[in-house]
């Protein structure tokens, strides 16, 4: 298993690129199967997850074709499997993204149960019941989901809470609906505006994506079309606070600072001067970050993905923060690690308590999910001396080139094959 090396202690200075958002690409690809057109999606990131969607949707008949500038080309007009194996669902949750599609175009979906994950439960009951609303049947047998519809009726929907996917896979099944859709309590997410753009240039009718409403008008079919995957706004959060928490001066192109205002508001508030334009963002920081609470919640407000990376900012900052996880059970891992390295952690429930030390020293750590991953990598860039990231590939899922673009800031950070 690889692990990452940081030298740290060198504020980050330079340019980089966002790459396109791993969760708009990833429901985007499970619209190709609403077609049997072909779907070119565009800016399109070389991430593990990606290749996972890609390796399902080949496995199910789904012809890919990628060209030299990140464009994948999807055609689903001879798809006969309509099986998504716990072999790769239990690799990435959003496999589940398939059950709607699937149901919607040909009637059937037999799609492997998650199961529970290192950051809580994740349960899909909101995506089964609103199928179920939409006139499917719907079974569980030997740890699959079995569902099965004729033609799915629209429906009034309310999410019993704001599920991301969720929200995703009930606009993409209502796409190619009898009649009329409505989402409410509905995920806001950019990903999901992204989608929806997507999902209407392919001939779907939907508004109100980007509320807490969404309506689709169902159509019987839906076509080809050639899309443009939104920047990754977590990737960008990432380097910006990375940036925060080591001082220096980042240029970020490519990046919206629209789709991370909360984030951007929190940086402010920890003393980096943040400047942008349509399309990118310089953050310049010096000296000791200042602590800022935080309390995660559906977009647009503190994305519970930006949470480990602001522990770490935390850790190192000039006073005490409270920081409160709403969206998952379970996702203070790195709290454990952090401490490894110096950090002073208090958690209770679901509250961790970050006194800011002077300094952190490197250490061996070990990341448990993503975005604990890219928390450590922060931590090890500001601590003294070297830091270990064990079990790299966590970060290879939802980051692109992380080492080259961090040694593109100057970090001193390499890639250790064991
Ligand atoms: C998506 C993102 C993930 C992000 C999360 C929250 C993708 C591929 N992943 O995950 O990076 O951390 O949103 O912003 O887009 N829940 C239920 N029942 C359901 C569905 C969800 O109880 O049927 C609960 C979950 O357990 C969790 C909360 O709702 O506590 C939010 O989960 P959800 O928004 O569904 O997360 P994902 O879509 O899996």
């Amino acid at each position: 298993m690889d692990s990452l090396v940081i030298d740290g202690g060198i504020p980050l200075n330079g340019e980089i690129r966002v790459s396109g958002a791993k969760n708009a690409a990833l429901p985007i690809l499970c619209a190709g199967i609403l077609t049997a057109g072909s779907l070119q999606v565009r800016n399109v990131p070389h991430l593990r997850d990606v290749t996972t969607m890609l390796t399902l949707l080949t496995q199910m008949g789904m012809e890919v074709s990628l060209d030299e500038h990140l464009g994948v080309c999807l055609s689903a007009a001879a798809l006969h499997n309509r099986v998504a194996p716990y072999e790769l669902v239990k690799t990435m949750r959003a496999s589940i993204l398939v059950l709607g599609p699937l149901l919607a175009r040909f009637g059937e979906a037999r799609v492997s149960l998650p199961g529970g994950c290192a950051i809580g439960l994740r349960p899909v009951d909101q995506h089964i019941k609103g199928l179920e609303a939409m006139g499917a049947t719907i079974s569980i047998d030997s740890g699959y989901i079995h569902a099965r519809a004729e033609r799915l009726r629209g429906q009034h929907i309310v999410f019993d809470l704001v599920t991301v996917t969720g929200t995703e896979n009930l606009m993409m099944a209502a796409a190619l609906a009898d009649g009329l859709t409505l989402l409410d309590n509905a995920a806001r997410e950019p990903e999901v505006v992204d989608l929806a753009e997507c999902l209407n240039a392919m001939g779907a009718r939907i508004t109100g994506q980007g509320t807490g409403s969404i309506r689709i008008e169902g159509v019987a079919n839906l076509g080809g079309a050639s899309h443009r995957v939104m920047p990754d706004r977590i990737e960008t959060g990432t380097f910006l606070a990375a940036a925060a928490a080591t001082g220096g001066e980042i240029l970020l192109k490519d990046a919206r600072v629209d789709l991370l205002e909360a984030v951007v508001d929190k940086l402010r508030e920890a003393g980096a001067f943040i400047e942008s334009g349509p399309d990118w963002i310089r953050l310049r920081a010096q000296g000791r970050p200042r602590s800022v609470n935080a309390r995660t919640a559906p977009y647009p407000a503190f994305p519970t993905d930006m949470q480990a990376q602001f522990m770490a900012l935390n850790s190192v900052a000039l006073g005490t923060a409270v920081m409160t996880e709403t969206v998952f059970e379970n996702r203070f891992m790195h709290v454990q690690e952090l401490i490894r390295l110096g950090a002073e952690i208090e958690v209770e429930g679901n509250t961790a308590i970050i006194r800011g030390a002077g300094g952190l020293s490197g250490a061996t750590v070990m990341a448990t999910d993503l975005r604990a991953s890219a928390g450590l990598v922060i931590a090890g860039l500001v601590a003294a001396g070297t830091t270990v990231v064990d079990r790299v590939y966590h970060l290879d899922r939802g980051y692109e080139c992380i080492e080259e673009k961090l040694s593109k800031l100057g970090a001193r950070i390499r890639r250790q094959r064991n």
